[in-house]
């Protein structure tokens, strides 16, 4: 079977490659909107969204402390493969459903730009560095509300990479009970 949304779902892949060209204020929007559109348990809405451009020195910084942590030395690439524009999620810290909701908002947002013709990338990797020593300093930079913590983010843009998305063990991921 195939429909509009199943060939969108079965398209998009993480790209790790993006062109300098700005995405436009309405594809941004639009992909914003997706993610309000996410169902959230008990209709809570408790996640939020910071938009950041991709030549903000907070990201740098933010890269800094991601390789600190880590013990990387400098990258090829940055964190989120110099996309125009990321999109952190957060989510208030005393809900059950934090992280499930911002996992399903962010994969809304994702189909969103595959939809748009753009590329797009989920981002977790940074999460040690912005919920580390550094929380209070990146929440503020990023606007991150008291009582919330980053999940995850999107890094958004025009894809230079063509990657085939990934394959799958129906068998082995699958038990019909
Ligand atoms: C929760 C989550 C966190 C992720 N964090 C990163 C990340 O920090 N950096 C990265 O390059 N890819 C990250 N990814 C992308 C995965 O590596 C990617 O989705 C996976 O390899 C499957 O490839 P596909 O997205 O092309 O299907 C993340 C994906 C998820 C779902």
């Amino acid at each position: 079977m195939t429909n509009e949304v199943l060939s969108i779902i079965k398209k998009r892949s993480s790209a790790r490659a993006y062109s300098t060209e700005e995405i436009t204020k309405e594809e941004l929007n639009t992909i914003l909107e997706a993610g309000l559109m996410a169902p959230t348990g008990m209709n809570r809405k408790e996640i939020r969204f910071s938009v950041v451009k991709g030549d903000n020195p907070v990201l740098t910084e933010l890269d800094e402390e991601k390789r600190r942590l880590r013990g990387q030395d400098v990258q090829p690439h940055n964190f989120y493969f110099e996309a125009p524009v990321l999109i952190f999620i957060s989510a208030e810290d005393d809900f059950k459903w934090n992280r499930v909701d911002a996992g399903i908002a962010v994969q809304n947002m994702a189909l969103a730009a595959e939809s748009l013709g753009l590329g797009s990338l989920i981002i977790g990797c940074v999460y040690d560095a912005l919920n580390g020593e550094k929380k209070a300093y990146f929440s503020d930079k990023l606007q991150i509300p008291e009582g919330y913590s980053f999940q995850i983010a999107l890094a958004v843009g025009h894809k230079t990479d063509n990657k085939t998305p990934h394959d799958f063990d129906f068998s082995e991921q699958v038990t019909i009970v």
